[in-house]
């Protein structure tokens, strides 16, 4: 066997809130698949994401901005933690702060991204909503790179669900959850199976 084929994805996931698609990390690709969890970072205190990974014996570290000096200051401690825990890539799973350009600078091409809608339609805060508003009779999932754009970095897997007359966000949300689920960890092996030769 070659020396690569024991290499590890080393995998920092930050959330902000619930953390199913978390969960659905843990559940399906770490410590499988050349991929390991090596730590869960959020902005909020309290997150479930924090929970779940405590249940799943990954550490957990918490940057509340309030405790920096502004944004970046608190994007580069994260940063220099990431780097302590030798992070080869950076998912964010549900998190709801910009990162800074500093901190895209220093992991770029290596930061990927779940956003609800088939981007470029629906960047931002309640893509959900967005696209039921528009009268859509779909929607979707993307995971994507991050740049410095709010959702604009390059695609790397879509899928397409659609939405039924009446149908209300919570209800497309929890069949956007479901791909989000599948899609995301497949993504995740799929970088790790290709860093690993
Ligand atoms: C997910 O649906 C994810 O796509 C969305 O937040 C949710 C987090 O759920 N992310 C964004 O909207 C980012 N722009 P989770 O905390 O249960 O994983």
């Amino acid at each position: 066997m070659s020396l690569a084929q024991h290499e590890i994805t080393r995998v920092a996931v930050l959330a902000s809130g619930e953390g199913s698609n978390l969960q659905a990390i843990l559940d399906v690709v770490h410590k499988k698949h050349g991929v390991e969890v090596v730590c869960v970072v959020s902005d909020k205190l309290g997150a479930r994401a924090l929970e779940r990974a405590t249940e799943a014996g990954v550490p957990t570290a918490i940057f509340p901005v309030a405790e920096f000096e502004d944004r970046r200051a608190r994007d580069m401690a994260i940063a220099s933690h990431l780097r302590d825990m030798r992070t080869d890539l950076v998912v964010l799973a549900g998190y709801m702060a910009i990162l800074s350009e500093e901190f895209i600078g220093a992991f770029f091409g290596r930061i990927i991204n779940v956003h609800p809608s088939l981007l470029p339609k629906y960047p931002g805060l309640r893509a959900i909503e967005q696209a039921i508003e528009a009268g859509e009779n779909h929607t979707g999932v993307t995971v994507h790179y991050v740049d410095e754009g709010v959702d604009t970095g390059d695609v790397i897997a879509q899928e397409v669900i659609g939405i039924a007359p009446g149908e209300t966000a919570e209800q497309v949300a929890e069949r956007i959850h479901e791909i989000e689920h599948q899609l995301l960890p497949e993504v995740i092996a799929q970088i790790a199976a290709s860093r690993n030769g």
